[in-house]
């Protein structure tokens, strides 16, 4: 087999296991990145595991507690995965490559809505219902509080209500579940945002293939941090305006057909656009136009 050939075999055989959140919070979002990075996935329907048809990369679909020990077994090679779920099950072997900001909740401690609160001291001697011992243990240790804690699987927000626990140490993301649970929260442990997450032993094709998926999560998160901005403005009014929209270098301007005016092209920060297309409006702008970005490459 010549050369050629040789890598053919090997570039069609080698592939990327990414691990991903078989249902729950992060399913949906980390199924859009895939799409976002240009991943047609085959369509199948047992969703144990797909993989993308113009892309070598194989996906699993797994809980997401399981994600971080199937990395390091070396099933997946990297996945997606909550920092919660890293800092319960340690991340000795893996590293974090990339926070993809999505996912965004805490680990909270909760108690009934009517018990008053006057303090971490609140939780000396009680019960405590969680799926995060780990983290919990170490978070009273440090604080010195001694509190009984069960480790439960699932459902932790009913505890309380049954009769199983005073309070519950749980994820918080709007808040709804404890609310229609009768809670509240009154500590937070840990903030948490979706990652991605890698076996820091991958080989050099699979790492090269990883650094190409990063290369499209950096460009498609940096392109939905920004918009692109176009306007027609008198050209008398380009001083001021180049100042209120200076871009990645300097704005695009170029004659309009119309004598004395110009269009403006540059790219805004997504958080800001309303204000600043208000002060081109003041500043004599017209004909805004504010367009979605799909990647952008700095
Ligand atoms: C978490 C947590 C709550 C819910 C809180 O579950 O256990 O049930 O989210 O969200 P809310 O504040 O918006 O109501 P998750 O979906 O992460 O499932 P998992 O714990 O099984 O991974
Ligand atoms: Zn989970």
């Amino acid at each position: 087999m010549n050369q050629e050939s040789l890598f053919y075999f090997k570039s069609i055989d080698m592939k990327l296991t990414i691990a991903i959140q078989k249902s729950g919070r992060l399913n949906k979002s980390s199924l859009e990145l895939m799409s976002f990075c240009g991943f047609n996935l085959i369509e199948g329907n047992g969703r144990l595991k797909t993989r993308a048809e113009n892309f070598p990369v194989e996906v699993l679909f797994l809980r997401d507690d399981d994600i971080p020990g199937y990395i390091r077994d070396g099933v997946a090679d990297c996945g997606i995965v909550g920092e919660n779920v890293l800092a319960e099950k340690g991340i000795e072997n893996l590293q974090v490559e990339e926070k993809l900001g999505f996912g965004t909740c805490r680990l909270s401690l909760a108690i009934p809505r009517e018990t008053n609160y006057a303090g971490l001291t609140y939780f000396q001697g009680k019960r405590i219902a969680t799926s995060y011992p780990e983290i919990l243990s170490s978070f009273l240790k440090s604080n010195n509080i001694k509190a009984e804690i069960h480790g439960i699987g699932g459902s932790v927000e009913i505890a309380p209500g049954i009769g199983l626990s005073d309070a519950i140490c749980d994820l918080v993301s709007t808040g709804s579940t404890l609310l229609s649970n009768g809670l509240k929260e009154v500590e937070t442990i840990l903030k948490s945002q979706a990652v991605l997450v890698a076996n820091q032993n991958l080989n050099g094709e699979k790492r090269d293939i990883l650094d190409r998926l990063i290369f499209r999560v950096r460009a498609n998160r940096q392109g939905k941090k920004n918009k692109y901005i176009l306007l027609n403005a008198p050209n008398g009014k380009i001083a001021a305006i180049t100042k209120i929209i200076p871009g990645i270098k300097a704005p695009t301007i170029l004659p309009l057909a119309t004598e004395g005016w110009s269009s403006l092209h540059s790219v805004v920060n997504a958080d800001d656009f309303w204000d600043i297309t208000m002060k081109l409006k003041k500043e004599g702008a017209e004909g805004i136009l504010v367009i979605p970005i799909e990647n952008m490459i700095v």
